[in-house]
């Protein structure tokens, strides 16, 4: 009998550590901080028809309110710039569910600074926070200076997905990430580096980089229906979700006000 009664207990553990959350289920009210809405200005959704249809799916997991973020770099996707993104916002037609604010996504490119010599044209997240983004293929954290700079300015930087930038996997002390956490810049997770979406490798960082609390928010980074497809059908470890919810919360509280 305690050799019957052993066994019981060692499969409830075992089907414990296999259990399995849906990423959906964590999605109620979700406030996203990143996005690809704003249509016909990047990589993201091309129409307005597709950007309704994105945030048909995102309202049935939950999201409740998502920035519109779209991409500033120089020489790519038409040169859009804040005057012309708002120009775009102002046309969209409202989501029944979804609200949207616009922000947008920085590349720290050569002509960063001279977007942030114009503070009040930026477009930010609540409390001058500015999403920032590298070239995934950065091997070493550079362009501190211009951080900097916007620091000083009385922006509050927030560097998007750094567990798919090159500089991530150098070594496994994280000393190229913590020159951006030193200085007191937020970190924002990406929602499909965490299920798998851009490899294994992302995915192995992204969840040590959230277990060891290096992030301050979460973003769904949707670019089209690839993207929503992948936050439906995503499964995370019980201990991986644990961690996200402080994120998820931290969105709301402090970018949404
Ligand atoms: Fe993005």
């Amino acid at each position: 009998m305690q050799g019957k009664g052993k066994t019981i207990n060692d499969n409830s553990m075992f089907d414990f550590f296999k259990k399995k959350i849906y990423l959906r289920d964590l999605l109620e009210d979700f406030h996203d901080i990143h996005s690809h809405l704003l249509w016909g200005v990047d990589d993201g959704s091309p129409t307005q028809k597709a950007t309704d249809s994105l945030a048909d799916e995102m309202a049935s997991m939950g999201f409740s309110h998502t920035y519109l973020t779209p991409h500033i770099i120089y020489g790519c996707y038409g040169n859009h710039n804040e005057e012309s993104l708002r120009a775009r916002f102002a046309e969209m037609i409202p989501h029944n569910k979804v609200e949207y604010r616009l922000a947008a996504e920085y590349f720290l490119d050569e002509k960063f600074l001279e977007h942030i010599q114009k503070p009040d044209e930026v477009l930010t997240l609540a409390d001058k926070h500015i999403l920032v983004e590298y070239g995934l293929q950065t091997t070493r954290v550079e362009r501190l200076d211009m951080l900097f700079e916007a620091a000083l300015q009385g922006f509050q930087i927030i560097v998007a997905h750094p567990e798919r930038y090159a500089f991530a996997f150098d070594g496994r002390d994280m000393h190229q990430v913590e020159k951006l956490t030193n200085k007191g810049y937020a970190l924002q997770l990406n929602l499909p580096s965490l299920l798998g979406s851009n490899g294994t490798k992302v995915k192995r960082i992204a969840e040590e980089m959230l277990l060891d609390g290096r992030y301050t928010f979460v973003g769904s980074d949707t670019h089209s229906r690839h993207y929503t497809s992948a936050l439906h059908e995503g499964t995370l470890s019980p201990k991986v979700a644990d961690a996200l919810k402080q994120l998820i919360t931290n969105n709301k509280e402090i970018l949404w006000k």
